[in-house]
């Protein structure tokens, strides 16, 4: 039974994988969750697309799922969340709200020669200082740049502001509060920090960057703070406040409460990143991580973070599963990988979109070391895994290297931190507790409670952080011999998937 006096805050996730929506009573609870996939696209080796129009059908039906499983009504809710993929770009025609091209998804590594034509004589650093990004294939400005380059026709029409330039929450605005004839055109901080395209100090366009790429300002969306009503939707969500977006990763920041200069969370999807709050001021890294916008909550002034990216874990299980045909679901991997002792001498290095931070290898590709014939599909579930632990223990290392912070423990969330062998094998090759919150879907109660402080549902983070419930704690439990040897091994594996592209 649902009380009247209770308010309600509905979330988008839009994930690499699926797409979901979530609604949350005011005490941070979960009413209910609707989730569908959608089509992964490989048109070549390293390419990876997804079709924008599909994207938001799906979002269309997870939300009259979770309205329906609810019991609710649009009119019961007070503000509607977003949060997405981030990177991922896809261009449209303002005129019809049509794509013009398939969106870009972040994994995508067909930009990493023109990376490298326009980093130069400077290298891949040349936009760090204003970006906090190095020039690699990951992020979406380059992305846009391929899209006007090798689509006939689609330079001019850009010049001619035909053309609207968005990552996936700026798709769901758009969409959400205008319908196809043009809705509101903006993005907020957080994704457009993952651009390379915006000043992280002034939150604006950076004009030497869009040059440099042959980007036509007009293309962009208004870049908005994180937490504001940014119009009402229409359709079957009319008059709901669209009162927050953040990109997924800067959503689990929020969801965790990590409020705080120091604290950090690691989040498990499609690919692992983990993010540590460094306050009001940006932190240059020296040590292979990258700066980002954490939030801004309306006028109050940004929050940064200091980001280890790791493109591929889940994703590796995913491959597991649907490439190579070892395991039927998922979760089969668990009880797989604990029918044997340790990974038999295999480790997988998944390069497969090169390899992020701290290396930022463009030319890596996926290696599986360490094989003779003892080894069987059940070590391989083991390796599998422990590829998320050990590319986790290197941001940690990294961020400890930048940072001087050493972390005492780690807030972990996602879908893989229901894998307690996994969360086992964090706790120990890092040698902390691994804690995980009752709500471990921690990206959509971010963009929940952003949406919810904008619209007032919620007085503040004090209110917030008292939300905030641990459900499992993975203590550590390796001989540290063990540990050293394995990490050693690993790191050998790395420098194995070096190389392997032009
Ligand atoms: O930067 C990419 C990241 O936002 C993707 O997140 O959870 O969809 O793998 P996820």
């Amino acid at each position: 039974m649902t009380s009247t006096t209770t308010r309600y805050v509905g979330a988008i996730d839009q994930g690499t994988t699926s797409s979901r929506c979530m609604i949350f009573a005011d005490d941070g609870s979960v009413v209910a969750v609707d989730q569908r996939e959608h089509e992964q696209i490989f048109p070549r080796p390293g390419w990876v697309e997804h079709n924008a129009t599909e994207i938001w059908s799906k979002v269309q039906a997870v939300i009259a799922g979770a309205l329906a499983k609810a019991g609710l009504r649009a009119s019961d809710l007070s503000a509607l969340g977003i949060t997405n993929q981030r990177e991922t770009t896809v261009l449209w025609e303002r005129s019809t709200g049509r794509p013009v091209h398939n969106a870009i998804v972040w994994q995508d590594t067909r930009t990493a020669s023109l990376c490298t034509r326009l980093g130069g004589d400077e290298g891949p650093d040349r936009f760090r200082e204003t970006s906090g990004l190095p020039l690699a294939s990951y992020f979406s400005g380059p992305k846009a740049m391929w899209l006007l380059e090798n689509v006939p026709g689609l330079r001019e029409r850009a010049e001619a502001g035909e053309i609207a330039f968005g990552t996936m929450d700026s798709w769901l605005i758009w969409n959400l509060t205008g319908g196809p004839h043009g809705g509101v055109h903006a993005t907020d901080v957080t994704n457009a920090s993952r651009t390379m395209l915006m000043d992280l100090r002034s939150q604006s366009w950076a004009p030497h960057v869009m040059e440099a790429m042959g980007l036509p300002e007009m293309m962009l969306p208004e870049i908005r703070s994180s937490s504001e009503v940014y119009g009402e939707a229409v359709g079957q969500l009319a008059g709901v406040p669209v009162a927050s977006a953040l990109g997924d990763q800067q959503a689990a920041v929020f969801g965790q409460t990590c409020f705080g200069e120091g604290e950090a969370k690691n989040t498990y999807g499609t690919g692992s990143f983990l993010l540590l709050n460094t306050g009001e001021r940006p932190v240059a890294s020296k040590s292979g991580l990258i700066t980002t916008m954490g939030y801004r909550l309306g006028e109050a002034p940004p929050v940064y973070c200091l980001e280890g990216s790791i493109a591929i874990t889940g994703a590796l299980v995913q491959w597991f599963r649907d490439q190579l045909g070892i395991i039927r679901e998922a979760a089969d991997i668990e009880p797989l990988a604990e029918s044997v002792e340790d990974n038999g001498g295999a480790y997988i290095v998944p390069a497969f979109s090169g390899l992020f931070a701290p290396y930022w290898r463009s030319d890596a590709r996926g290696v599986v070391t360490g094989l003779t014939r003892y080894v069987t599909k059940a070590h391989l579930a083991r390796a599998v895994l422990e590829a998320t632990s050990w590319q986790t223990r290197e941001v940690v290392d990294a961020m400890y290297e930048d940072s001087g912070v050493r972390i005492s423990s780690l807030k972990v969330d996602g879908g893989m931190t229901a894998n307690g062998l996994l969360m086992q094998h964090q706790a120990d090759v890092l040698d902390v507790p691994v804690i995980r919150p009752v709500i471990a879907e921690t990206t959509c109660l971010g963009a929940a409670y952003a949406a919810g402080l904008a619209t007032g549902v919620w007085s503040g983070l004090d209110e917030l952080r008292a939300h905030w419930r641990q459900d499992a704690e993975w203590r550590p439990d390796m001989p540290a011999d063990r540990r050293d040897r394995e990490y050693r091994n690993w790191k050998k594996a790395v420098r194995r998937s070096f190389g392997w592209v032009e």
